[in-house]
């Protein structure tokens, strides 16, 4: 493995900037490409058909750069993955092994129409460990208006209150099982005192427990390179808001993903 390759991340939008984040303040040395496909948000309404279509294009244009791994930092690509043999780091397996082996007798899943028609956390989390209640919430209107730079914090409040309104009294934590969710978190920490997890947290431990991280890289300018296949503006907004650190970024827009 070459220790400067990059470690590659992809996203519908601006929502795996959250796991992008974590992972470069873990590995602050390596060098990350972010692929957004900006053109083609919302992943979570979208079919089978049509999912595997668009997964498929963009790790053959990931694959490209030799990286060191390739994450979903995206819970709808890893629900379509879960059946699959794949050699991509899923965001789903690595927290509902953590949530399977711990104290919580039952959780809720807020994430796509997609994640939870497909059960991915249900099936991943009891397949280690069937006595958790897992509770599964589609969230549909959520990625829409955490998209929208034009929306109110009001419309936000409204629609989270809408999922907020479904979780079972009983339940121990609320999972975001869409990485769009870390960026509404301190709004709804305001609305409910709740404990929430993040599942890029667990990638960041299991990427610690790769070769990825035994393989430091060497490079004394670390990069992260954010590419787009539309909207640019946007994930530059977004990433100025949300990375911070010595990293060189650019921007690049991609006309198409070949
Ligand atoms: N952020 C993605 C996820 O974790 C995709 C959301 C979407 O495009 O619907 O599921």
């Amino acid at each position: 493995m070459n220790s400067n390759a990059p470690i590659c991340l992809f996203d519908s939008g601006i929502g795996g900037l959250t796991v992008l984040k974590k992972l470069a303040n873990a590995f602050p040395n390596e060098n990350y490409i972010y692929l957004a496909d900006l053109a083609r948000v919302p992943f979570g309404d979208k079919s089978k058909e049509e999912l595997t279509n668009i997964v498929n294009e963009i790790v053959s244009w990931l694959e490209k750069f030799n990286p060191k791994a390739i994450i979903t930092a995206c819970n709808t690509s890893a629900a379509l993955l879960a059946d699959q043999q794949s050699s991509l780091v899923s965001i789903i397996d690595p927290v509902a092994k953590e949530i399977a082996l711990s104290e919580y007798k039952e959780v809720t899943v807020w994430a796509t129409k997609f994640t939870i028609e497909n059960s991915a956390y249900k099936k991943a989390i009891n397949k280690i460990n069937p006595n958790v209640k897992v509770q599964e919430i589609s969230c549909p209107k959520l990625v829409p208006v955490i998209e929208n730079l034009e929306c109110s914090i009001e419309e936000k409040i409204k629609i989270i209150n809408e999922y907020m309104d479904q979780i079972s009294p009983s339940s121990d934590a609320l999972i975001y099982g869409c990485t769009h969710y870390p960026h509404i978190d301190e709004m709804v920490k305001k609305l409910r005192n709740i404990k929430t997890i993040d599942p890029a947290d667990a990638v960041v431990k299991e990427i610690f427990s790769r070769d990825v991280a035994r393989n430091v890289s060497t490079d004394r300018t670390p990069s992260i390179s954010l590419y787009t296949t539309a909207h640019k503006e946007k994930l530059e907004k977004f990433s100025k808001l949300y990375l911070c650190g010595d990293y060189k970024v650019e921007l690049v827009t991609l006309k198409a993903l070949v």
